[in-house]
């Protein structure tokens, strides 16, 4: 969580770091502050967004060459003006920034308390600002040995940067576990907690690792591990471009990635994908293909909206490749002493690449001898950096924080896999492996005409912005269609929502249907069809309202249902592409409507770097 910028060179530090802060606020956003390097380090911080911290700076002297800024998701302390970034030492040596959690802080409080520290806030982070100023002046060393001997004191995950007061020139930046980008400019440097607040000054960045720590000056960066082994620092060329992460004439970022569905998921299939030779080609795993053909099962491991593509890719894997998956939450899994044989493939998602807890389930899978494989939205983050190997969606920055279009570029990637192991296995024919190549291309002018009709959907979203609960059904592929559907609505506008099997509902849920309950159901035809059919007649006995998607010229579900979104036909096992949308489209006019925040929920945050 948090966003970090940081700036060294010699232009006007401040319009960078703001700017910066405000492309990286959908990391966390519920205060945000910013230190600047003149003759002494001023520090600026507030309660609130980038917004409110520029009308707190505004007037004062916001000068200086070198700078630092946060925009906090918190972890320790409630959201308030002392607990926002930057974080100064005691005796005001150090000016430091951090994301992520320092584990063992209330032990160093309690050793630093008895040394005469005292703090001003409730966060680990100060407690970190005063173990490197103790060292510091303890131990009278420099500033680098002092936050590199800090950071072996340390148990837990950071991205840090600090600056000393008696090393005006400097910013030390050190990363464990929480991202780190520093793009190289000419004679100036700037660093981020990922490539969007950089890319409209360098394309040339280095990601750091684990452990490392690197000593900027303006004209100078030196690499290192915290053990102060020396590094290379390797450039790497950004593949992102600035008009990705705008909004380009939309209201909201959600609006403009759900509208990105038709040319993302050909950005995902492109080159993967041939029709003239027909076959599916993953250069990104390609020599693992054989250990995937033999595995004994597949563990997909993801959180949250990747984990429910893991779901669809379950019923791919099983149904087209014949290979048994088991789907789990990256935080359960990881902490379960969990059975993991040499011969598995653990199969992690994330969009951003960077969420603690699949990144831990994967270390955790790693040492238990596993293949692991990745699939993974942001090129370069740590989760692509840890797995054996992988396959990344391509979908394009993806800045709202309910996921959208990274869902379809997911399960896009797990249908092809699913079919590339599947005709190596010989259990999925010819014949139907054409099919779905062909299908794919289809899908874009698909999502085209759903997206035409938006102005409907957004009409009969209206209906229900005053209510309170919902529900989403849905059979097979399209019961995690289901849950991503509540998913998004309970993110987004803050309605409880249940997600369910439809099947399931009257061992339960079914309880909760009067008139008043809105039952959105993904119903379009597949095998299942007539049992939803029954399904939704069970609702409306109920006086339920149904809001079912259906396959184009559906007349039968038609007739019951409160209202219809019809959508084209394909085959069930990509429908979960198809089906999604409209319920992504619902949950963006319904919390619009109600007035929410829809690219910054309240209590979230884009990626979620602690655990
Ligand atoms: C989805 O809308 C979310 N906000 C969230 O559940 C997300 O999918 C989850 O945190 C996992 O993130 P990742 O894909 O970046 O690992
Ligand atoms: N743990 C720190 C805090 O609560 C950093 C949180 C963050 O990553 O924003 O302030």
């Amino acid at each position: 969580m948090c966003g970090i910028v940081g700036y060294i060179g010699n232009r006007d530090a401040y319009p960078i770091l703001v700017k910066g802060l405000k492309r990286l606020e959908y990391r966390g956003y519920d205060s945000a502050g910013i230190a600047l390097r003149n003759d002494s380090t001023q520090v600026y911080k507030c309660k609130g967004k980038v917004a409110d911290l520029e009308s707190h700076a505004s007037g004062s002297d916001i000068t200086g060459k070198i700078g630092i800024g946060h925009t906090r998701w918190a972890t320790h302390g409630e959201p308030n003006n002392e607990n926002a970034h930057p974080h100064k030492s005691m005796n005001g040596k150090f000016t430091i920034i951090h994301n992520g959690i320092i584990e063992n802080y209330s032990l160093l409080k309690k050793k630093l308390g008895k040394r005469g520290y005292k703090f001003e806030s409730d966060t680990d982070t100060e407690v970190l600002a005063n173990l490197i100023e103790y060292i510091y002046r303890k131990g009278d060393v420099t500033a680098e040995l002092a936050v590199r001997l800090a950071l072996t004191k340390v148990v837990g995950a950071y991205g840090l940067v600090v600056i000393c007061e008696d090393t005006p020139h400097q910013i030390i930046a050190a990363r464990k576990g929480s991202p780190l980008v520093i793009g190289v400019g000419n004679g100036e440097y700037f660093l981020a907690s990922d490539a969007t607040p950089i890319v409209e000054y360098t394309q040339s960045v280095i990601y750091l690792n684990d452990n490392d720590v690197a000593i900027i000056s303006e004209d100078e960066l030196v690499l290192k591990t915290i053990y102060n082994d020396k590094l290379t620092p390797h450039i790497q060329n950004l593949e992102l471009d600035i008009d990705q992460i705008e909004k380009g004439g939309y209201e909201h970022f959600m609006l403009k990635e759900i509208f990105e569905q038709t040319t993302s998921i050909h950005d995902t299939i492109r080159g993967r994908i041939s029709v003239q030779k027909g076959e599916v080609f993953l250069g990104g795993i390609q020599d693992i293909i054989p250990n995937v053909v033999d595995a004994r099962r597949i563990i997909i491991i993801a959180c949250g909206t990747s984990w429910h593509a893991g779901l669809v890719g379950e019923y791919l894997f099983e149904d087209l490749a014949r290979i048994p998956v088991e789907v789990e939450y990256a935080s359960e899994f990881r902490y379960r002493n969990p059975i993991i044989y040499k011969d598995d493939i653990v199969l992690a998602i994330s969009q951003s690449g960077e969420t603690a807890d699949t990144l831990a389930a994967i270390k955790l899978a790693k040492k238990s001898g596993a293949t692991v494989l990745g699939i993974c939205n942001v090129v370069g983050a740590s989760i692509p950096r840890e797995t054996h190997a992988g396959v990344y969606t391509h979908a394009g920055p993806e800045i709202g924080v309910a996921s959208t279009k990274a869902f379809t570029a997911q399960v896009s990637v797990l249908a092809m896999m699913a079919m590339l192991v599947g005709r190596k296995k010989d259990c999925l024919s010819e014949e139907k492996y054409i099919n779905l190549i062909n299908e794919f291309y289809k899908l874009p002018e698909k999502i085209k005409s759903i997206l035409e009709q938006d102005n409907y959907i957004k009409e009969l979203s209206a209906k229900y912005v005053e209510s309170p609960n919902a529900m989403y059904l849905g059979r097979g592929y399209l019961f995690p269609v289901a849950l991503e559907g509540a998913l998004k609505l309970k993110e987004i506008s803050y309605i409880h929502a249940e997600g369910y099997p439809a099947a399931e509902m009257k061992h339960g849920p079914i309880a909760l249907i009067d008139e008043h309950m809105p039952v959105f159901i993904a119903a379009t035809k597949d095998k299942s069809y007539e049992k939803i059919v029954s399904n939704i007649q069970e609702v409306k006995a109920r006086k339920g309202n149904v809001i079912a998607i259906v396959t184009e010229g559906d007349t039968v579900i038609k007739e019951m249902a409160d209202y219809v979104v019809e959508i084209p036909e394909t085959c069930e096992e990509l429908a979960p592409l198809l089906t999604v949308i409209p319920f992504q489209l619902i949950s963006y006019y319904i919390a619009v409507l109600r007035g929410c925040n829809v690219d910054q929920p309240r209590n979230l945050a884009k990626s979620v770097t602690v655990e």
